[in-house]
């Protein structure tokens, strides 16, 4: 497995490759847990060689996020692609990704990229399309693994093929999640125990709304209402249901809406939903 750094090392690998190949790209910001190595196993088994990024990417963090704090961890991660079977990992620096101080950018549909995760997170889906469409230019994959974990970041990304007709497929995979039902998150490591603890309330509302949905319950007032007893200590930052462009429903329908929930935990924000 080659660990690349820089644009001109990636070019040189992208050359090695032959015609028929298929290129699977997992973008990431490392710290790789369960979650990252099922969409790597994916894209293994779909395409001839894999490509993992590893960027935490400074434009998609708030002022006062954890950029800096943010779990980096590159020499276990190279370890866990390489027996995976991925065949190269792209790392580089800020200033390779990022070469001059005033960049386009991009902004998402504004009814998608400013609500939810991105009105509690101003411009995160900017910085997110900005870094995704760099990395799709330079690494020209044929599809492109992405968590159902991160919905929102999921269907905006959908769109950002759509709308600027990029050559590429967008692969959804399904959210992984600990023996207790915690969905697995780079971030769950600042959890205390008392914490996680708390956290599972969340798994536990969307396990409620599951079951409720499945025995013919389909309107989202009552499946909201019901599954919010299971919430007590969880600091709700929203909690409701929408359909693939986010507008929110009042009745969901089998795979056309999901649920998103955030909240926090201490100083922890969780990200979790359900796909209806
Ligand atoms: P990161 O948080 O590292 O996540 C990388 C990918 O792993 C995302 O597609 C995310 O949805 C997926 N993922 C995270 N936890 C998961 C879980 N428990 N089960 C399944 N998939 C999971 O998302 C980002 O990085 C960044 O925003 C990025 C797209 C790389 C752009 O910088």
């Amino acid at each position: 497995m080659q660990v690349l750094t820089t644009i001109q090392e990636l070019k040189d690998f992208k050359k090695s490759l032959i015609h028929q190949d298929t290129l699977g790209l997992v973008p990431t910001m490392g710290a790789l847990h369960k979650g990252h190595q099922s969409l790597m196993q994916k894209s293994i088994q779909q395409n001839t060689h894999t490509i993992v990024s590893i960027f935490v990417n400074p434009t998609q963090f708030g002022p006062t996020e954890d950029f800096n704090k943010y779990p980096r961890t590159l020499e276990k991660d190279c370890e866990i692609c390489q027996k995976l079977g991925v065949s190269a990992v792209f790392a580089p620096q800020i200033t390779e990704m990022y070469q001059k101080e005033d960049e386009i950018t991009l902004n998402p549909p504004k009814s998608m990229g400013y609500v939810f995760e991105g009105f509690v997170r101003e411009n995160h889906f900017n910085g997110v399309l900005q870094v995704v469409l760099k990395l799709f230019n330079l690494i020209q994959p044929h599809f492109a693994y992405f968590g159902q974990k991160d919905a929102q970041q999921l269907l905006i990304l959908k769109r950002l093929v759509q709308d600027m007709f990029l050559p590429l497929t967008i692969i959804p995979c399904e959210t992984i999640r600990d023996a207790d039902g915690l969905a697995l998150s780079s971030r769950n490591i600042y959890l205390s125990e008392e914490e996680r603890t708390i956290a599972l309330e969340i798994p536990k509302a969307l396990q409620k709304m599951e079951t409720l949905f499945k025995q013919g319950c389909n309107s989202s007032k009552e499946l909201i209402a019901q599954a919010k007893t299971c919430i007590s200590h969880v600091e709700l930052d929203y909690f409701t249901i929408t359909d693939y462009n986010l507008h929110i429903t009042s009745t969901p329908k089998h795979n056309e809406a999901i649920a998103l929930i955030a909240g926090k935990v201490g100083k922890t924000r969780l990200l979790d939903n359900l796909w209806f």
